[in-house]
């Protein structure tokens, strides 16, 4: 029998006059939308007519051309931005657009890669990016990291290493056991720690990984809103008294809502003396590490089991684009491996670090090497905005 196969015509083969044509118009809108931000209202809602349109529209059944997807861009969601890159969009945790990173997503988005694993250039980038932060945060060199879609996903990740860490310590093999075989009263109740500022994303975290909003202890503030470390180890005292495993302590390093950091080295103490993960949510205060000012007071990350950092929010890198760093690599491994490399494709492996199993690269490498500090040192004076 002889088959015949109809060869489409080929829409995904633009020329490349094309691709610059349709590149240009693009940058155009880029450049429109990030220049004449300041002349715009800071917000406007969308009107409800075209909120009920884009509602209605079914799914297309006609394809547009590039021209006609512009123009409906620039009429229909260009027009209603959130608001961040706007002059007087105030203080809030959102980022404006970076020139740099904006392009730059959009090299990151022609090579398109997966970044499981594999020698291709993306694969290097990650590992050096997470690099740099080991090094901003004091971590050693043999821990692990990974880009992840920012702090929430951070939180899961590094919760179910804490997790597994936490049970493994006591025989419990909880990947394979899962939590079900603590019924009865078998197994002790693993307990997590957090501030009463903390972000929502952790208690979401904890009830992801099937640990129950009520195993979280949340631990009352002072006046100036950090956590009290002597009720944190009073906490702990007294339910490692009672049977219960300390699984993590989650500290802030700049609350959601008013900045606070949470006081990181009497923290450390306490997690390191009742030998319980500590987890340090420095999403968007992290990377004041990098002024004088505070050095001191975010130095103690360091000693962090792991870390989130959001280079979507103080960096100036296009959501979505968090990171988590994990102290012990190879209990992040553990946590989440399926089959594990030969040791020689380890270095290159990110598959086997988190519950995902590709990553992106996006514009995060860009953006940190390039505005607004390009060719500044890298701990910069405090007054520099
Ligand atoms: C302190 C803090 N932690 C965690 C998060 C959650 O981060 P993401 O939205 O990147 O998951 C935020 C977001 O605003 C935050 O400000």
């Amino acid at each position: 029998m002889i088959c015949t196969v109809q060869v489409p015509p080929p829409f995904f083969e633009w020329p490349a006059d094309e691709i610059r044509r349709v590149g240009r118009r693009v940058v155009d809108l880029v450049a429109d939308h990030i220049t004449r931000l300041r002349d715009r209202p800071v917000f406007q809602p969308v009107p409800p007519q075209l909120a009920q349109e884009l509602l209605g529209d079914g799914v297309p059944q006609q394809g547009q051309s590039a021209d006609a997807i512009l123009d409906r861009f620039a009429s229909e969601i260009g027009a209603y931005p959130f608001g961040n890159g706007h002059p007087r969009f105030y203080g809030w945790v959102n980022s404006p657009p970076a020139v740099i990173a904006v392009l730059t997503d959009a090299l990151a988005a022609a090579m398109n890669p997966s970044v499981a694993g594999g020698n291709h250039a993306a694969v290097w980038i990650e590992r050096q990016v997470i690099g740099w932060f080991k090094q901003i945060v004091g971590f050693p060199n043999d821990s692990m990291g990974l880009f992840v879609s920012g702090a929430s996903a951070a939180a899961v990740t590094a919760l179910s290493v804490a997790r597994h860490s936490a049970c493994a310590k006591r025989g419990w093999d909880v990947r394979a056991d899962g939590l079900q075989s603590g019924t009865g009263g078998t197994l002790p109740r693993l307990r997590i720690y957090k501030g009463a500022e903390s972000h929502g994303c952790h208690q979401k975290a904890v009830e992801l990984l099937g640990l129950g909003a009520s195993s979280i202890r949340v631990v009352p503030s002072s006046g100036a809103l950090e956590m009290r470390a002597e009720a944190l180890d009073a906490m702990l005292r007294e339910d490692i008294a009672r049977g219960d495993i300390p699984m993590a302590v989650i500290a802030s390093a700049g609350t959601v809502n008013t900045g606070v950091i949470d006081p990181l080295a009497a923290i450390a103490d306490i997690c390191e003396r009742h030998d319980v993960w500590l987890h340090v949510d420095a999403a968007y205060g992290g990377p004041a590490l990098l002024t004088q000012e505070y050095e001191a007071p975010l130095g103690p990350m360091g000693r962090a089991d792991s870390i989130a950092i959001d280079p979507h929010k103080w960096m100036y890198v296009p959501v979505d684009a968090g990171i988590v760093l994990v102290r012990d690599a190879a209990a992040m491994r553990n946590t989440s491996a399926v089959v594990v490399p030969a040791p020689s494709d380890r270095i290159l492996a990110f598959w086997i670090a988190g519950p995902s199993a590709i990553g992106s690269v996006k514009g995060i490498p860009s953006s940190i090497t390039s505005a607004p500090a390009a060719g500044k040192p890298l701990r910069i004076a405090s007054e520099v905005s």
